[in-house]
């Protein structure tokens, strides 16, 4: 099994329906490939946890990679797991604010999400990913 924990930016502002509907999809196909994860979207920034068989992985990467409803697509972390840290969800999701994220990890100088990995360890991230979904 393989991980991959991404950060991007939004190339116009999503509102409800459009996150709903994105959401709807992600779900739709991730069941389908038994891929799990977590997307966080945080003032027009996105962070998402993807996971599950390297092929499917992959497979759904390649599209949202694609995607022109966000830019800047930078991947942190691609490695193996030996086990799913989201193997309940095949995509949860929390809305945040850049503010609150950089609390929570002490990273005083976050300025927008995709400086998340320049400041905070991955190991971290995903904690505070899966404290994210427990709440929401
Ligand atoms: C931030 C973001 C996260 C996404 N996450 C997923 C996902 O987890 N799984 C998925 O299948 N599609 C996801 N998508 C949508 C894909 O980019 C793509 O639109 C979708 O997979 C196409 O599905 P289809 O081939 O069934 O039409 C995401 C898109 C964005 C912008």
């Amino acid at each position: 099994m393989k991980q991959i924990l991404y950060t991007s930016v939004e190339t116009q502002p999503i509102d409800e329906a459009g996150l709903g509907s994105l959401l709807d999809r992600a779900r739709t196909n991730n069941a389908i490939r038994n891929v799990t994860g977590m997307l966080v979207y945080a003032d027009g920034h996105f962070l998402q946890a993807l996971e599950g068989a390297p092929v499917d992985v992959d497979s759904i990467f390649a599209k949202i990679a694609a995607d022109s409803r966000h830019r800047d697509v930078h991947v942190f972390l691609d490695h193996a797991i030996p086990t799913r840290t989201f193997s309940d969800w095949s995509m949860g999701f929390a809305r945040k604010n850049i503010g609150e994220i950089a609390e929570k990890t002490g990273a005083v100088n976050l300025n927008n999400l995709s400086d998340i990995y320049r400041h905070v360890n991955d190991a971290l991230v995903l904690d505070l990913m899966v404290g994210f979904v427990n709440l929401d």
